[in-house]
């Protein structure tokens, strides 16, 4: 994980890294840290535990001045959170700094050959080594800087986004990647280097995505040049950025984690455009229309994804087996890419990922493409990996989600897998033209419905005050509401830590029964499907044990608001679309329930956005 941010140029170098620093602060929050050339020819870091805001207070009577510096912000893999340990990091004799998102899998054996060498290391970090290492190549070979990071980077093993500094070079920064993110802003006189756009969306529109192998030479007064690990000059292909400012800004909410919760209604409503057409009769996506013979002739799907996004894709399994009639399963990514798995070239693999560079999907990709399967990646980072690795795709088109925890993701996500599955069952037929167009002309109320649901809010406020201090909660869903209920638990686990467990509500009868107590909320999601009967019968188990409940139904229901503790009333919609409606209610209880104890919702503990690292 991790951010960088890198700056050369006549603008404030230090200001413009911080902000730099606070947009990629999702990354990770254990330290941050800059480098700077000074007016006196120094390369002087300030770097220190916790978060940007930390490192502001430390750099207050520093001198800042320079015209040149990069800047990081940590989640730690190599050692632990500290001054220390906190990038940039630089070479013993001072002489090169560098900061590094990725993991170094070698860097252990490398480390052990340097010392051998006489150089002493002062952190427990895997990007040390690569600082010395570099400054040992560059002195022992007496070569330039970029030559002696090719050199280096061919010894590594692992992932790596990287920008470097050369004291005695105060107009250059080499930078380069393997796996991890980096983007290149091209000002006016000025470069940005940065783990993803946003550092520096105010200040140019135009940016190179560096590739695997890449690395870049920014030099003060001269064009961009990229090679490769081979040194062969690489295409510069340049991309507009469709991203603003104001979507990276809180908006009058406190928290970026309710500015995206009530967004919703219009991200939504920005997923669907253009996408349900004809007054809600047809379907299209371009991805599907595009690959027709793809779609028409699998024989199977296999979703990879990790975390929220894999609960997605769990729903995309319901949705795509009951539309489609084509078999799926749903693999972590993290588990797929080790467990030896069987992909042929009749499977379509689809891979979810929100930021696009979750490293455990990149090599589940990677996996599928080796084995002749077609890839289809749904994403919402606009030139991330993932949706420059896969064969096709599909954009949820949320905006960026800043907020750790995600929210308007997940139901981009779910609304996307639904309108792949309707556009799948349109080709191959599986689905009848009348039921297509009432789940269509549904899909476009769901904006207003959204907004309807989040007139929750007051009242969800108010009931979280009643669970703030419950130490243990159970959510449980039948159907498409289960995967609702893991991601409920999840999202009161993220940022309350309280312990929460989603589970299909008929098999708590076989364990989780016997946690049920007073002491402990089940949250069961209850909408009016085929399966709402079955539910009832799960609520009156909970009940008979004495389990307080809160209820999500839809609006008139009877049976559960007279068994419920608490209900909250969302409105009824086809039975596949019930998700997106039913998990807003969730987000809000667990956004609640970690402000009353008094959480960072937007930054929790221990957990990053992005997770570039396996
Ligand atoms: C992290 C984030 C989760 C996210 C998961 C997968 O754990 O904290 O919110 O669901 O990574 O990320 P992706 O970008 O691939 O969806």
């Amino acid at each position: 994980m991790c951010g960088i941010v890198g700056y050369l140029g006549d603008g404030n170098v230090y200001d413009i890294l911080i902000k730099g620093l606070h947009r990629l602060e999702y990354r990770g929050y254990d330290s941050a840290g800059v480098a700077l050339v000074g007016n006196d020819g120094k390369i002087n870091i300030f770097k220190t535990k916790g978060k940007v805001s930390n490192l502001e207070a430390f750099c207050a009577d520093k001198n800042l001045e320079s015209k040149v510096g990069i800047a990081h912000t940590r989640w730690a893999t190599h050692g632990e959170p500290s001054d220390t340990n906190a990038h940039p990091h630089f070479s013993e004799d001072g002489n090169i700094a560098i900061v590094h998102n990725g993991t170094i899998e070698n860097y252990k054996l490398l480390k052990d050959a340097l010392e051998q060498h006489g150089c002493k290391f002062h952190s427990e970090t895997d990007t040390e080594v690569l600082a010395q290492l570099i400054e040992y190549i560059r002195v022992t070979n007496n070569c330039s800087l970029l030559s002696a990071v090719r050199q280096a980077l061919h010894q590594v093993v692992g992932a790596y986004a990287i920008a470097v500094l050369e004291k005695n070079n105060p107009d250059t920064i080499i930078a380069a990647r393997q796996s991890s993110p980096l983007v290149i802003g091209i000002g006016e006189n000025e470069y940005f280097l940065a783990s993803d756009a946003s550092p520096f969306v105010e200040y140019t529109k135009s940016c190179v995505y560096l590739k695997d192998g890449e690395i870049a030479e920014i030099r003060r007064g001269e064009p961009l040049k990229i090679t490769n690990l081979a040194n062969e000059e690489a295409e510069i292909d340049v991309t507009k950025l469709e991203m603003s400012i104001s979507q990276l800004e809180k908006g009058g909410y406190p928290h970026f984690m309710l500015k995206e919760i009530f967004e919703q209604p219009s991200t939504l409503r920005d997923c669907i455009r253009g996408r349900v057409v004809a007054d809600g009769t047809h379907i299209n996506i371009n991805g599907v229309n595009d690959n027709k013979e793809v779609f028409l002739n699998a024989k199977r799907i296999v979703i990879v994804a990790c975390g929220t996004s894999w609960h997605a894709g769990l729903l995309g399994k319901y949705l795509l087996q009951d539309m489609c009639r084509i078999p799926v399963v749903v693999e972590y990514a993290s588990e797929f890419r080790y467990s030896n798995p069987v992909i042929t070239p009749d499977d379509v693999v689809i891979a979810i990922s929100q930021s696009g560079e979750t490293a455990d999907t990149l090599a589940a990709i990677q996996i599928a493409k080796k084995a002749g399967a077609f890839v289809f990646g749904i994403s919402n980072v606009v030139g991330s990996s993932i949706p420059r690795e896969t064969y096709s795709g599909c954009y949820i088109h949320v905006g960026p989600e800043i907020g750790v925890a995600s929210t308007k993701a997940f139901t981009g996500q779910v609304m996307v897998l639904t309108l792949l599955s309707l556009a799948i069952a349109q080709l191959r037929g599986t689905m009848d033209e009348e039921t297509i167009a009432k789940v269509g002309k549904s899909i476009l109320k769901i904006p207003s419905y959204v907004k309807k649901v989040l007139k929750l809010n007051e009242q969800i406020e108010r009931l979280s005050l009643i669970f703030t201090y419950a130490r243990n909660f159970l959510y449980l869903g039948r159907g498409y509401s289960y995967p609702v209920a893991l991601e409920g638990a999840l999202k009161l686990k993220e940022i309350s830590y309280i312990h929460a467990e989603g589970y299909p509500a008929a098999e708590m009868k076989h364990g989780p029964i016997a946690l049920i107590d007073q002491e402990m909320p089940t949250v069961i999601i209850a909408p009016q499907d085929h399966l709402y009967d079955k539910i009832v019968s799960n609520v009156q188990q909970v009940k008979a044990r004495g389990g307080k409940i809160v209820a999500i139904v839809n609006e008139g229901d009877t049976v559960i608001r007279n068994l419920a503790d608490h209900v909250l009333e969302v409105p009824e919609m086809p039975e596949c679309l019930t998700p997106i409606i039913t998990s807003i209610p969730l987000q809000l209880l667990s956004y609640y329930i970690a402000i009353n104890k008094g959480k960072d919702v937007d930054m929790p503990r221990n957990l990053a956005k992005s997770v570039t690292v396996e």
